[in-house]
């Protein structure tokens, strides 16, 4: 029996759609384990292109059962776009999509909600996707959200949308939004609860069989470390765990079941959205690294703002997370760089730290102090052994594990499923 977690390490888009997609080939179960429809996995493969966002990415593997867990809110008509595009590329999921009964819903609610909240922070905006993550985690808090369970039961459902909807319209009004319509809502819902009701179970239960029967489990976070709401840069984070305590609450996993956290970075540094980004480059070198990375988001296409690979951020990414994996991807967009440098301390008020700050004024004062690394000038994508990468490449990768004292399980050289080095075993 293993259960392996596998979490974004800085800002999300680290790659995780690829990796999860990889492992999912000796996975027998692969989970969502908390976000939504704001996660964007890409995966490549046999010269297709595959973005999903709630179903688990192991999807594409036919041994697997890929669960969305209890954690995860769900949009439901997003669900059934998606698991239409991937029976049309081929898949069967009968009997191998499991939604969890106690997962939360996105309405269409949730989405104005996520609309106006971001009017009322004016030149603060969060730069959400617009999914309505936030506000459909504001009622699950809030204990008025509606379970996948709910949309089995038609009186129960409209009950609930009709008492939220009263106060959502308040809301609304205030901001001059058009103001949401009972019945179009709540027979969308019914018509999508029924498409989906083939899905909805008891799947904390599932997970129990499988850890009996010493199946592989992997847990596959959405967004990033640096995103959550406990651990990140708050407010400019999202409104779930994304880090591997999460996967526990997520899934109904016990922490004692967890053999390993395997924490993706990219070779350098990533965020879409607003929000405290000490390594931000917004110069020549910053476009250079976004048009080699094709860095536009998967789920709203808008160019991410990009920076060298931030050390002090990823060791608290180890530390809150218990990272003993470590996969470095995106390598390949480093290839043709003079220099390359990687921040190992912080300058505040003219102080040097180690530690990750937690207050957002020390945040964004941070002068970041980097170590500079030769490139290596020449193309890595296809290159299979770690032995085989170039000098310099592996004394840049060599720096980044021992600074963060995690041994290297994965080197990701470009896109697709073969541009991929494992180092040992996994
Ligand atoms: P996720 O949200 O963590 O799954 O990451 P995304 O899919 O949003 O963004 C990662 C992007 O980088 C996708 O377009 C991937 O196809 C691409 N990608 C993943 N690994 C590599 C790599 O090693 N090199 C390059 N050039 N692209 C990669
Ligand atoms: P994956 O799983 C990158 C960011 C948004 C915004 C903040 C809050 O593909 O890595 P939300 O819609 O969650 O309320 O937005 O979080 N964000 C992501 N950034 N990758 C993601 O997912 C993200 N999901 C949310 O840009 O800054
Ligand atoms: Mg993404």
């Amino acid at each position: 029996m293993s259960v392996r977690i596998v979490i974004g390490a800085q800002w999300g888009d680290e790659g995780k759609g690829k990796i999860v997609d990889i492992l999912s080939a000796q996975a027998d179960y692969v989970a969502r384990y908390q976000g939504g429809a704001n996660a964007g996995h890409t995966l490549n493969f046999d010269g297709q292109t595959h973005i999903l966002h709630l179903i688990p990415s192991g999807i594409f593997h036919h041994n697997t059962v890929c669960i969305i867990g209890n954690g995860v809110v769900i949009d439901p008509v997003t669900l059934l776009e998606e698991i239409d595009m991937v029976k049309n590329a081929g898949v069967d999921v009968d009997g191998r999509l499991l939604i969890s009964e106690t997962a939360h819903v996105i309405l269409p609610y949730h989405k104005s909600l996520d609309k106006v909240g971001e009017m009322a922070l004016g030149g603060k905006k969060i730069g959400t996707t617009g999914r309505g993550i936030g506000p459909a985690y504001v009622h699950k808090i809030a204990r008025v959200g509606v379970r996948m369970m709910d949309l089995e039961d038609p009186d129960l459902l409209r009950k609930k949308m009709e008492v939220n909807l009263t106060e959502i319209n308040a809301r609304l009004a205030t901001y001059n939004a058009e103001l949401l319509e009972l019945d179009e809502m709540y027979e969308l819902m019914l018509e999508s609860g029924k498409k989906l009701l083939p899905f909805i179970c008891n799947t904390t239960d599932r997970f129990h069989k499988a850890l009996k029967g010493g199946r592989n489990i992997l847990l596959e976070g959405a967004q990033g470390a640096l995103l959550d709401i406990d651990h990140g840069t708050y407010p400019y984070v999202t409104s779930s765990s994304p880090v591997s305590g999460g996967a526990c609450t997520g899934t109904g996993i016990p922490p004692t079941a967890i053999e390993n956290v395997m924490g993706i970075t990219k070779a350098y540094c990533t965020r879409v959205g607003n929000g405290p980004f000490p390594t931000e480059l917004t110069d020549m070198t910053g476009d250079k690294l976004r048009e080699a990375g094709h860095e536009f988001g998967s789920t709203t296409g808008r160019p991410r703002r990009c920076g060298w690979v931030d050390l002090v951020a990823l060791k608290y990414a180890v530390q809150i997370n218990g990272i003993n994996e470590l996969v470095i991807t995106k390598l390949d967009v480093l290839d043709e760089f003079e220099t390359i440098k990687a921040c190992t301390s912080y300058n505040i008020g003219g102080e040097e730290r180690e530690e990750f700050p937690l207050r957002p004024k020390e945040l964004d004062e941070v002068k970041p102090v980097y170590t500079e690394y030769k490139g290596w000038k020449t193309s890595t994508r296809m290159v299979k052994t770690y032995e085989d990468l170039p000098e310099n490449t592996r004394k840049y990768l060599n720096a980044l594990s021992d600074f963060l004292d995690v041994p290297i399980k994965i080197v990701s050289t470009g896109p697709g499923r073969e541009e991929t080095i494992i180092v040992g075993d996994l």
